[in-house]
């Protein structure tokens, strides 16, 4: 498919959506080509004369309550656009909920299933509670938000990490200041010291969004930070002898307004001491939002906008630093309740997957692996289903040689017929396409009208594509998502 940014410089966001294409391929050189189709409301689709001159015909379904579009995706097999990290989709987890990790032998047995089939991935251990960390100490130094954590916490971390095969990304903690306005740096370094004496390969983060701590009272200069990672960098490098731990940051909020002048000004003063940039995302506010914005083009299209304004910024420092959505999720504030653990959140989830991956962002960390009414993992230990649909994404994306689509239809009341063009014509095409049980508020769904459900010893249902023969039709109900994998594309490019 040609892409509209590469014809037209500048894409409006609507092209860029209808368009959305792109090849990503994993640094372990298993390539998988992939692309987005996000068919979006109608008056989209008819503001865009790419779309409307070369592929798009409405018709009525004589089988179907619904009219039809039928989307013909052209996939450019020859050239890469982007290339993602193989621990590309990673999760978050928060202090908050540590008494729920210590699991008996059975929920023990499921953890270790559900978080393995995400392996690789980077688990960060982050959020508001990592900040008022105070490791192994009576003191009550930010008083109820104090968060004491010992060593056998640092290695229940470890153990979870290693039992899944994801690393750990620990933030230590910078909201304790000395009177001159810097870093007290006792209590973190104890940490520090206890990974490095382990042998615990963790990386770091210093810090969960810096420009905004003045809730906390806290006041923190983007030079101050820059200050306290290279003061961080220099002691990871004293602590670790060569073994460099990757320090990311400065997890700064949303790059808007304020935000993003902190984030310039960090960049220019620290840039050194990271490895990696990281800001964070959210569509909407739990308290703000209502369900049909979870599946709105426009309110989908603004992380494309964050995503331009935010690179605007780190291009003028460094355009080869690595940028990565280091906390992110569909709504801020712990996730919107009946909403964000729901079939209806695969549309932010897959969009962002795919927008981010598109514009060459190396790793998401998904808010929040438990925790909150945006979890991947309910308090039950069931899986909601954006973790069906992370799961299918590892699988799908490491399939060496083969062409991932990803596909979903936002119309609430037309139906789409998918046709793959150009050298997927005819070729044969495994389809997993996603339903909800219910309405799309349900917590459960189906794939391939088969209800994805743990079986009673944790074991994962068989993950069965459906076989579309040359010819016959992929078709997207309304308000439903779909992978479509192209066993035999021989893509030259992976
Ligand atoms: C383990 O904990 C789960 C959930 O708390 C409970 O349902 C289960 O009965 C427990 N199993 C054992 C063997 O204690
Ligand atoms: C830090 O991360 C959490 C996620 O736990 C977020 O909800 C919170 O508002 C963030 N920012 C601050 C300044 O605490
Ligand atoms: C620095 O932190 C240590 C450890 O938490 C604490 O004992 C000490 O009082 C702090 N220093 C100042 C000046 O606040
Ligand atoms: C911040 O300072 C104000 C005024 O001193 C105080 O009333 C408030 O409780 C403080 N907030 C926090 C979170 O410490
Ligand atoms: C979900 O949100 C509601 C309302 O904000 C809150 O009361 C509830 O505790 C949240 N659930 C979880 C699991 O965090
Ligand atoms: C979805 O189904 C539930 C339970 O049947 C119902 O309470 C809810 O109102 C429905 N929501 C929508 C958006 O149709």
């Amino acid at each position: 498919m040609k892409t509209p940014s590469q014809e037209q410089g500048a894409t409006s966001i609507q092209q860029s959506r209808l368009g959305g294409c792109g090849k990503i391929c994993l640094n372990s050189k298993l390539c998988t080509l992939f692309i987005t189709i996000a068919v979006v409301v109608i008056v989209y689709l008819f503001a865009s004369p790419w779309s409307v001159s070369r592929v798009l015909r409405l018709s009525t379904s004589k089988t179907s309550l619904y009219p039809r579009i039928v989307f013909i995706a052209t996939v450019d097999i020859h050239n890469v656009i982007a290339t993602v990290d193989e621990k590309f989709l990673s999760v978050c987890l928060t202090w908050r909920r540590r008494d729920a990790w210590k699991f008996n032998a059975t929920t023990e047995e499921r953890l270790k299933t559900l978080t393995r089939a995400l392996s690789p991935a980077y688990v960060r251990i982050g959020g508001t509670p990592s900040d008022f960390v105070i490791f192994r100490s009576s003191e009550n130094p930010y008083g109820p938000l104090t968060v004491h954590i010992d060593k056998g916490d640092l290695d229940r971390i470890s153990e979870i990490a290693q039992n899944a095969g994801w690393q750990v990304l620990f933030t230590l903690s910078l909201c304790r200041r000395l009177k001159d306005g810097s870093w007290n740096v006792t209590n973190p370094l104890k940490i520090v010291k206890y990974i490095a004496k382990k042998g615990y390969k963790f990386g770091w983060e210093l810090g969960n969004e810096s420009n905004h701590l003045k809730k906390f009272n806290v006041t923190l200069t983007p030079n101050q930070l820059a200050k306290d990672f290279k003061r961080l960098r220099q002691y990871l490098k004293e602590s670790f002898p060569g073994s460099k731990p990757m320090l990311v940051g400065p997890d700064v909020t949303q790059p808007r307004g304020n935000a993003l002048k902190y984030l310039r000004k960090f960049l220019a003063a620290g840039n050194s001491a990271i490895n990696v940039v990281t800001w964070h995302h959210y569509y909407v506010r739990a308290q703000e939002t209502s369900l049909h914005e979870f599946y709105q083009g426009k309110v989908l299209d603004t992380l494309l906008q964050e995503i331009k304004d935010a690179d605007a910024v780190i291009n003028k420092v460094s355009r080869s630093l690595p940028r990565w959505l280091g906390e992110t999720s569909s709504a801020s504030g712990g996730g919107a309740e009946g909403i964000s653990d729901r079939f209806v959140a695969g549309f932010m989830w897959l969009d962002k997957l795919g927008l981010a991956a598109r514009y060459g962002y190396k790793v998401l960390l998904r808010q929040a692996l438990f925790y909150g009414n945006y979890s991947l993992i309910g308090e039950d230990l069931e899986p909601n289903p954006d973790y069906w649909l992370s799961l299918l994404h590892k699988k799908l994306l490491h399939k060496p040689g083969a062409v991932s689509v990803m596909a979903m239809n936002l119309y609430t009341q037309v139906e789409v017929h998918v046709k793959l063009d150009k050298e997927l014509q005819g070729l044969d095409v495994e389809e997993y396409l996603f339903t909800p049980d219910g309405n799309i508020t349900s917590r459960k769904m189906k794939m391939n009208n088969k209800l994805l459900k743990l079986g009673p010893d944790s074991s994962f249902p068989e993950l069965k594509p459906h076989r579309v023969r040359s010819g016959d039709q992929l078709i997207l109900p309304p308000l439903t998502f779909a992978y479509y994998v192209v066993p035999d594309a021989a893509a030259p490019v992976c």
